[in-house]
């Protein structure tokens, strides 16, 4: 049991007590963000001139030796250790006597613990922002090429009006973009450095803040050693984003689940991407997905876990907080994990155009554009919309679309009906007539591709 405190202790502690208060088993996955913090805090304490020269280049040179070690597998991180904290600070002190002994000069492991996470997350809100960086480009992709690929769109999960698919992939271009520059502003948010904090109030020694700030790559100090020791926000912040993201890819699922069912068939999964039956031959499922929509409820779980936590602390750091890292990481692994199989999973599918558009053909997805043209002829909108639904009556009694049904049959119903309705509810008419921004039309859609472009670029 290798602990940074035990002055005034007389008895060592219960081993069941240093079990359950210990972190190192998780708290080594910001070892590399605890050494980074830890070189900026000497680099200041010399500049300061509360340690000489010589003695930061001693430390600063265990740390890089500790850090390599690590890395190239020759030191191992051991439940020895309480916290990765206590890890880094009894190798230096190993490897370089009392020298070592001055790291933790004007810190406190709780403003050091704060800037550790605050450099995680900071580091994985960079990495999350990347994977759906990743994501989009397939995304805009998939647009490009779908712009005359139409589909119904639905409401209700009824068939609703024609569109394409490169609009309705639009529509999680938008939610995906939307959750990239969420993390961007979280991450303006946060920067800001707690190290110098202390415990809670601040230390006597005249520290250099801005200093350790810039150096670690904040826009400067926090401005209450109190907060900065106990804010957890930035954390549920991110963890809120996440879980966005996290909802927005189980929609996306759900529908490719449906997409790719039998009865659907408007897109089939990769091999690499789908899984089989052990007991039933012909299965290919889409297991991805379903693990994806599932894996939701975790990151929402580490969400509302994290808030329950934070709710009715008292100022300032309690070991309540400590909770907020496993679940934390977990969600992170998982949500970057999701976005990357995600992807490959639809940058691999296949698109069954025909069975889409079809579907769209049948199911009466023109109807409001048939009431349209009677508007457009002098009749009122509600009467038009009546007018049309006896229409639709008709032609499901008669197992036709709208398209199939005769001029004759349309005239029975409504004379203002002439040749040039069939021209007015093609599919073609319906989507292609649709350009206003946003909409489904080739033109709309075009200027949407264009601009995302330009979102796009040099990312
Ligand atoms: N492992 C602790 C945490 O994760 C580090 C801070 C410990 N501070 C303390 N006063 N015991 O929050």
């Amino acid at each position: 049991m290798a602990q940074l405190w035990g002055g005034r202790f007389t008895k060592e502690t219960d081993k069941l007590v240093y079990n359950f208060n210990a972190s190192i088993g998780f708290d080594q996955k910001f070892f590399k963000q605890d050494v980074e913090g830890s070189k900026a805090h000497v680099k200041m304490l010399g500049s300061v001139g509360i340690l000489t020269s010589d003695e930061v280049d001693t430390i600063l040179e265990g740390l890089t030796g500790i850090y390599q070690d690590v890395i190239e597998g020759k030191l191992e991180i051991t439940s020895e250790y309480e916290d990765i904290h206590s890890f880094v600070e009894a190798n230096l002190i190993e490897r370089t006597g009392d020298t070592g002994k001055k790291l933790h000069t004007g810190r406190s492991r709780n403003d050091q613990v704060a800037l550790d996470m605050r450099l995680y997350v900071r580091d994985e809100i960079d990495e999350t922002r990347d994977v759906l960086i990743k994501l989009l480009k397939v995304l805009h992709r998939l647009m490009k090429e779908h712009v005359d690929t139409y589909m119904p769109g639905f409401t209700h999960l009824q068939k609703a009006q024609p569109v394409t698919l490169a609009h309705h992939i639009g529509a999680y271009m938008e939610m995906f973009k939307r959750d990239y520059k969420r993390l961007g502003s979280i991450r303006e948010r946060m920067n800001e450095c707690p190290l110098g904090a202390g415990a809670l109030a601040g230390t006597t020694y005249q520290l250099d803040r801005r200093m350790t700030a810039e150096l670690l790559g904040f826009d400067g100090p926090t401005l209450n050693s109190m907060d900065s020791v106990s804010d957890r926000d930035y954390v549920i912040e991110f963890l809120s984003a996440l879980s966005l993201i996290m909802m927005h890819l189980s929609r996306f699922c759900e529908e490719i689940i449906m997409w790719n069912s039998n009865e659907y068939k408007f897109i089939e999964l990769d091999d690499a991407y789908s899984t089989g039956s052990s007991i039933m031959p012909q299965k290919k499922n889409p297991d991805i997905a379903e693990l994806v929509r599932g894996k939701t409820g975790r990151v929402y779980g580490a969400l509302t876990s994290l808030l329950t936590t934070m709710k009715g602390i008292p100022l300032a750091y309690n070991k309540d907080m400590q909770e907020d890292k496993e679940l934390t990481f977990d969600a992170i692994d998982t949500v970057k994990g999701c976005i990357a199989l995600f992807t490959g999973m639809i940058d691999t599918m296949t698109v069954n155009k025909d069975r889409m558009k079809d579907s769209a053909a049948h199911g009466f997805t023109n109807a409001t554009d048939a009431a349209d043209y009677l508007v457009k002829n002098g009749v009122p909108f509600r009467d038009a919309h009546g007018i049309i639904g006896r229409l639709v009556l008709y032609a499901i009694d008669q197992n036709k679309s709208l398209d199939e049904l005769s001029l004759h049959e349309y005239q029975e119903i409504c004379p203002v009906f002439k040749e040039d309705i069939y021209e007015a509810i093609s599919m073609k008419t319906c989507v292609e007539k649709r350009n206003t921004i946003g909409a489904p039309g080739p033109e709309a859609m075009n200027e949407v591709i264009r601009i995302n472009e330009e979102f796009l670029s040099n990312k």
